[in-house]
């Protein structure tokens, strides 16, 4: 059976551990790990997208394969070839493939008919790469992440859904804010393996005391752009020095991008001391290609053969 990544909840608590410490490895000697050498990875996108590619084609490159990439409006799917079919020929073609996409049943049936791993790169609900990028960058700063708090004020969106399922998965107490309507569900499932806490709450400053990182994402997402309502139900939850103060002290923010100044993050704080953000973008390369690894090693810690004439680092 393949192993798949659609939202996260798939890995085991070692698992995420390790994934977050081989990441670090690559993050020091990016070219070191040919574990996709002659091997060829589909990303399909519905979707826009400038980091999810960018991370995603220049990794597979650094892995020593090769980023099939698709639009998917371009493909025989737009024209009402099943899911299933497209994952039977995918199978024969390619070594894994992600999806950004919109509903997440489609994912569900890519992977239920695919014979190779089938990853997240976005949808509806989940955006678990995403995640795995946050956990990364936070942990480089405060050195592990058990029992840290982390919060996430704005949109209870797909971004915020990730982050407590993984954060959960990881030991961190996350804390959401958002306000009516705009909620992650009460009953969101956590990993079984959580050994975190997921609060909800609708006071940004309740959500943000203790905590060492302040997350945020856009207040309109892709295909929310009729919603009116969104910005001025949102504005209370704009992340700015003044919420920082009322975190932990040196807490830091981050914003998985892309952003707007001047309405979720104000631009002080976006290109200011008090964040990781742009660290947090190069992570989602280092991250990916850990979880690269292990999808294609079908999750046993992967053996990665050393390219000396790869050289160390990049
Ligand atoms: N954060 C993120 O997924 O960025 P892109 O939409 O640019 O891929």
């Amino acid at each position: 059976m393949p192993r798949h990544f659609l939202t996260g909840a798939e890995l085991s608590a070692a698992e995420l551990l390790a994934l977050l410490d081989r990441a670090a490895e690559l993050k020091a000697a990016p070219l070191r790990s040919r574990a996709l050498a002659g091997r060829s990875v589909a990303l399909i996108f519905e979707k826009h997208s400038t980091r999810t590619r960018i991370s995603f084609e220049v990794g597979i490159q650094e892995l020593g394969g090769h980023a099939v990439v698709l639009r998917s409006g371009e493909m025989q799917i737009a024209r009402g070839e099943a899911i299933r079919d497209t994952a039977l020929v995918l199978s024969r073609q390619v070594a894994a493939v992600g999806w950004r996409t919109g509903p997440d049943e489609g994912l569900r049936e890519l992977a239920r008919y695919a014979s190779i791993p089938v990853f997240n790169m976005l949808s509806e609900l989940h955006h678990p790469c995403q995640a795995l990028a946050d956990l990364l960058t936070v942990r480089e700063v405060c050195g592990s992440l058990d029992g840290l708090r982390i919060a996430y004020v704005g949109d209870g969106n797909n971004v915020a859904r990730s982050l407590a399922v993984l954060g959960t998965l990881a030991g961190m107490h996350v804390a959401v804010a958002s306000p009516p309507g705009y909620s992650l569900e009460q009953d969101l499932a956590l990993p079984p393996e959580a050994s975190g806490t997921l609060t909800l709450c609708e006071d940004a400053r309740e959500a943000v005391a203790g905590a060492q990182a302040v997350c945020t994402d856009v207040w309109v997402s892709m295909g929310q752009e009729g919603d009116a309502d969104r910005v001025g139900a949102l504005s209370p939850y704009r992340l700015d020095d003044a919420l920082l103060d009322a975190a932990a002290p040196d807490a830091f923010a981050l914003h998985c991008l892309p952003a707007h100044p001047g309405q979720e993050i104000t631009a002080e704080v976006l290109y200011g001391q008090r964040q990781r953000i742009w660290e947090q973008a190069e992570n989602r390369r280092h991250a990916q290609k850990a979880l690269l690894e292990l999808l294609l090693s079908g999750g046993e810690p992967y053996a990665a053969p050393v390219d000396s004439a790869a050289g160390a680092s990049a």
